[in-house]
């Protein structure tokens, strides 16, 4: 089969459109037919290697284990494991698998739910771990309730897209920072406020809960725009160098909240079924529309990719096989 691998750590210059065998799979996992699959931060960071903490995390400490990236899929199910009874060959469905730049891919079944009736391979593809971040950072660490004020910086991006549709859903009052062209999409994704970072600081407003998903804005300057007993919740962002990336300033604010009244968190999301399901509802609902920027063909994958590492996409990039 086709697909896109790489066999040393690096930019998208690494990557090669390559012949290689299908994936096998184990009792509890399923082989996928790709329909389409989408770019996320987390296969750029798997690419690179970047930061070197994620190598420690059973990804490869020299090279990646795992030659083709991608994770986020939707497809139809071509074969499945001895242990798999939740679904059959011939099922379309979308979550997360190992090596989705590829004409086939092996899933956990676990983690691969049912298309909804009416969204295209496309649109589901778009969804899994983005949408999976931006729920479980404003729901499980940013305890969201209705009537909050919710300040999304870098709502035009893959995880923000759906944090400004997620807050809008369960009831908050939502500000979404992003740059200037993209202050439209932001504002027709629901935003009830938009701050053009380019031109304009965070302003005076005080927020019920920050959902930080990119920049390099110090813990103390987020704090600013916090309220008395705000959370901040750092999922991403640029500063932290390369050993540590984001994840020193989620450390730090940690450290921050233990002597402050306001609660400053980070978050490792985690790919649960519960939570595909949830999104797979709001999807076949029409509460949550998945914005794609571009749909490339998988022998043009490492243009998604160039795209993907120049942080230009509004919304999610879309590989079909
Ligand atoms: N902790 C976790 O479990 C977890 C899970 C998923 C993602 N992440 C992290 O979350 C971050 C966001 O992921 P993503 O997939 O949404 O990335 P993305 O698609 O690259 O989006 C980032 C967005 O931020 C905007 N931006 C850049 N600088 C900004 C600034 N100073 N202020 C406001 N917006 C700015 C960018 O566009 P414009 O500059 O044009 O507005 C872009 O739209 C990444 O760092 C990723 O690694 C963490």
């Amino acid at each position: 089969m086709k697909a896109l691998v790489q066999d040393r750590y690096g930019s998208s210059d690494v990557m090669q459109f390559a012949d290689v065998d299908v994936p096998t799979i184990g009792d509890t996992d399923v082989l996928l037919e790709v329909r389409a699959a989408s770019l996320h931060r987390g296969d750029w960071h798997l690419m690179t290697g970047l930061p070197s903490l994620v190598r420690l995390f059973g990804f490869g400490l020299r090279r990646p284990k795992q030659r083709t990236r991608g994770m986020d899929v939707a497809g139809i199910v071509h074969s499945v494991g001895s242990g798999v009874t939740a679904v059959q060959p011939g099922d379309p469905v979308f979550g997360v698998c190992r090596g989705s730049l590829a004409e086939f891919a092996s899933a956990p079944a676990e983690l691969l739910v049912p298309l909804p009736a009416g969204v295209s391979f496309e649109q589901a593809a778009a969804v899994p771990t983005s949408a999976v971040s931006a729920l479980q950072g404003l729901r499980d660490a940013g305890r969201l309730s209705a009537g909050q004020r919710v300040l999304v910086i870098g709502a035009a991006g893959g995880v923000g897209i759906f944090a400004v549709q997620l807050a809008k859903h369960w009831g908050g009052i939502v500000t979404g920072v992003c740059s200037t062209g993209k202050l439209e999409l932001v504002r027709a994704l629901g935003a009830d406020a938009v701050i053009d970072y380019t031109t304009d600081g965070l302003g005076r407003e005080r927020y019920d809960l920050i959902l930080n998903l990119a920049g390099n804005r110090p813990v103390s300057l987020l704090r600013r725009s916090l309220a008395t007993s705000g959370t901040l919740v750092i999922i991403g962002g640029e500063n932290g160098g390369r050993i540590l990336g984001g994840f020193q300033r989620s450390l730090q604010a940690m450290l921050i909240s233990l002597f402050v009244r306001q609660r400053l968190t980070g978050l490792a999301a985690v790919q649960r079924r519960s939570d595909l399901l949830l999104l797979a509802e709001l999807l076949a609902a029409g509460s949550l529309v998945p914005v794609i920027h571009r749909v490339y063909p998988l022998s043009e994958a490492k243009d998604a990719l160039r795209m993907l590492e120049a942080g230009d996409p509004r919304g999610k990039l879309v590989i079909t096989p």
